[in-house]
């Protein structure tokens, strides 16, 4: 091999790994903002999980927290919002959402029993996000049912937060909750 071709063959290989190196960057680039936005932010982590403390929640009043950037009921029922509640038949005309995936335990139906935290129906816990589009409905008896009422387009909701009447199309939802003791809930 000349001297000439040596130093071509090694422009060459300069040539050639210079542009490897470059599509390599490249990639790496095109890459990591998707592997980036799959990552939760820092923010987004610390609120996949609260805890509240509901001690000083009256019984016929309601706390409205902020969770994953969305408002949460959580209403102490009085024994008359719980009767009415579990006075309602599934087969009642008005409950507009019998179905199976509002509430607590999948796979189970709307009636009240399957909406609260507790067995004796004191707490229920549910988004405070109207399911026809967004709105946050008003609670503390408001609305024809006397649960809750969307003032956006007149969605009534009862008081197990299931929808009676109105636009909306899901009874509102309930998520992932449990009592950690007595006096404080886990969200999420
Ligand atoms: S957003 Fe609630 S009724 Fe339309």
């Amino acid at each position: 091999m000349s001297q000439a071709d040596d130093h071509a063959g090694s422009r060459r290989d300069f040539l050639y790994y210079a542009t490897a190196g470059a599509g390599a960057v490249a990639a790496g680039a095109a890459v990591w903002p998707l592997v980036n936005q799959m990552n939760p932010s820092a923010d987004t982590r610390a609120l996949a999980s609260i805890y509240v403390d509901v001690s000083n929640v009256q019984p016929g009043t309601q706390l409205t927290v902020k969770w994953r950037g969305k408002p949460v009921f959580i209403r102490r029922r009085t024994q008359a919002e719980i009767d009415a509640a579990r006075a309602v038949s599934l087969d009642d005309p008005t409950l507009i959402d019998r179905g199976s995936e509002n509430h607590n335990k999948p796979g189970t139906d709307a009636s009240d029993a399957n909406r609260t935290l507790d067995e004796a129906g004191e707490w229920l816990v549910m988004m405070g996000v109207c399911t026809h589009l967004g709105c946050v409905p008003l609670g503390n008896g408001s609305g024809d049912f006397g649960g809750w009422f969307c003032p956006c387009h007149g969605s009534h909701y009862d008081t197990a937060g299931r929808i009676r009447k109105g636009p909306a199309p899901r009874n509102l939802e309930i998520p992932v909750a449990q009592f950690t003791d007595e006096t404080t809930i886990l969200l999420g």
